[in-house]
């Protein structure tokens, strides 16, 4: 029995015992940016999983740099005592708890979904394995758009027929059949973990707008509780029911993505307008009631959009209509304008409504004009996403979703024209995918942070800037504690970490632009 076991063990961690990483195949295309790494259909970088034994003499640590690494894995022993030259103390306090973490992952828009078709079989697993499987980052958090959104190749919704109340040509496109559905799919048989989806959608079908188009200023025609409304409420669970039937359930939507979009005159992609008043009401009236009847079992998330409405979109959905509460699970965010506004307005929405939870529902780099969608390589794009899920775990953000899964090698396609970056670039003439740095930069997250983990304190003395950022967890069920640290700045640094229960001590260095995730067990 026990050598049953045994053998069983070795299978299980053979990648780890004997250390059989794939390293990166990197690529430079401008020594202005650091590398990607290349993967085909014969190859493709892996990731080392984190090893059980010896815990109490090592630690194990993982190292992303501009100068050279890639989720490299690293095992330390630890200190006895701390360096007095540290620049940076950090003390572990784990009996100090904040939020408990959902997840992490990214996006199958239909652009993703028509990149990654255009892959080989073998380089689709390779693209699917290094988001989702052990060997990757174990992504365990899908956003599914509801029809077209900017990132699809043509307009349309699931029932473009005009003036059909009961939605009797309601029906999936061929872009859920062929570009969505089977990656969701292959995700979930290659994923270690109970993967999350949760949908958003971006524009009703025109006839049900004031202003019958996908884009622009609209918004869904007569009062909320009417009959456009239930319509639209009712096209949520066709959606959701017809997911249903390819064994794809969902764990949470969000009321609206962007819902301020859709109140922009001449917006230029798929929105459709709320305000805190009409998604209050819509919820109340129409989509809580409709989900409920359903028993889809479904969460709902308000606002998804930028940080910026907050607190008041929330302040404002709860106090124009209270019984928004019973219906409302959490707080959506988008990350694009983080910069124009402080974390604090996390920290004052969770004050005000701590039994809803709030999760990044979106991110990527786009410069709108200003310069490149895709920068090949940038390590600068790795570090400000680090750096910006580092700030929202620590205001109380419960999980962080990156935008496109992947694009091609212009950021696209998109029929409005609006490219960006993404972790994963797909050049289709040559058979290959590129992972940037902000793939690398997600995994420092994703794969060590597990649904169920809980933010502890972190202590911080010495050295204190805008280029350091730090944040910990600790996870029950594996007893470890999680650590991710960042130097976003050309200095290395020097640190001590004090675990105060065991007594233990790390004393390391920080390189200058590098981002690494420490675990240690207890
Ligand atoms: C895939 O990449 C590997 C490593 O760079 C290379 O050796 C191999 O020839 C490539 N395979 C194909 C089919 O291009
Ligand atoms: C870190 O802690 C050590 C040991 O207590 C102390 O000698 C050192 O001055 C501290 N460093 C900073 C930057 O506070
Ligand atoms: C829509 O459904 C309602 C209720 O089931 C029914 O009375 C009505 O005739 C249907 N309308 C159309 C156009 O099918
Ligand atoms: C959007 O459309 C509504 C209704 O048609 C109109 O009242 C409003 O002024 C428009 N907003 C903008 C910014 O154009
Ligand atoms: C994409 O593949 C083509 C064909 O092999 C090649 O010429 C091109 O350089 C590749 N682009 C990038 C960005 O690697
Ligand atoms: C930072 O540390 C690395 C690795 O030890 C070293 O090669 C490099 O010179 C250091 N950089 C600076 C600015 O001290």
């Amino acid at each position: 029995m026990q050598i049953f076991y045994l053998i069983l063990f070795l299978l299980v961690n053979s990648q780890s015992i004997f250390g059989d990483r794939l390293p990166c195949q990197k690529r430079l295309y401008n020594t202005l940016y650091s590398y990607v790494c290349v993967c085909n259909s014969t190859y493709c970088d892996t990731v080392e999983s984190v090893d059980y034994e010896q815990t109490d003499l090592f630690y194990q640590e993982y190292v992303t740099s501009s100068s050279g690494l890639r989720l490299e894995k690293f095992k330390q022993k630890f200190d006895s005592q701390p360096s007095p030259s540290s620049q940076l103390n950090l003390t572990i306090v784990k009996s100090k708890t904040y939020q408990s973490i959902f997840g992490f992952g990214g996006a199958i828009t239909d652009s993703s979904g028509f990149n990654i078709y255009h892959l080989s079989p073998q380089s689709i697993d390779n693209l699917i394995n290094s988001y989702f499987s052990k060997t990757g980052i174990e992504y365990n958090i899908i956003r599914v758009p509801v029809a077209g959104v900017d990132f699809s190749t043509r307009t349309y919704t699931y029932d473009d027929t005009p003036n059909d109340f009961n939605l009797t040509k309601f029906s999936l496109s061929q872009e859920d059949l062929e570009w969505k559905i089977p990656f969701i799919q292959s995700a979930l048989k290659v994923s270690p973990k109970q993967i999350k989806l949760f949908a958003s959608a971006w524009s009703a079908p025109p006839w049900m707008k004031t202003n019958n188009d996908y884009k622009g200023n609209g918004t869904l025609i007569g009062p909320v509780g009417g009959k456009y409304y239930q319509t639209w409420a009712d096209y949520y669970v066709k959606f959701f029911k017809s997911y249903e039937n390819f064994g794809l359930n969902f764990w949470a939507m969000t009321a609206q993505n962007e819902p301020t979009d859709g109140n922009i005159a001449k917006f230029t992609f798929n929105a459709l307008g709320f305000t805190p008043e009409t998604q209050a009401d819509f919820i109340v009236k129409n989509l809580g009631p409709k989900l409920k009847e359903a028993n889809l079992g479904l969460k709902i998330m308000i606002l998804d959009d930028q940080r910026l409405f907050l607190p008041g979109w929330a302040e404002q959905v709860f106090s124009h209509n209270p019984e928004a509460k019973k219906y409302v699970d959490g707080i959506a965010v988008h990350w694009y304008l983080d910069s124009l506004v402080p974390p604090k307005v996390l920290d004052w929405t969770h004050d005000k409504f701590p039994d809803k939870f709030i999760f990044a529902t979106e991110a990527c780099h786009a410069l709108a004009g200003l310069g490149p969608a895709v920068v090949l390589g940038s390590f600068d794009r790795a570090e400000s996403y680090v750096r910006d899920i580092i700030e929202d775990l620590n205001h109380w953000v419960t999980g962080w979703t990156d935008w496109n899964l992947a694009l091609d090698l212009k950021g696209g396609p998109n029929w409005a024209g609006n490219f960006v970056d993404s972790p994963i670039l797909v050049n289709k003439s040559s058979d290959e995918f590129l992972k940037q740095p902000m793939f690398y930069a997600m995994g420092h997250f994703s794969k060590f942070i597990p649904e169920g983990s809980v933010r502890i304190d972190l202590e911080a003395e010495g050295l204190s800037s805008s280029s350091l950022a730090h944040v910990a967890f600790k996870n029950e069920q594996n007893r470890q504690i999680i650590l991710v640290l960042l130097n976003k700045s050309s200095q290395n640094v020097t640190y001590s970490i004090n675990d105060l229960e065991s007594g233990k001590f790390i004393n390391s260095m920080l390189q200058a632009h590098s981002f690494k995730t420490i675990v240690l067990f207890y």
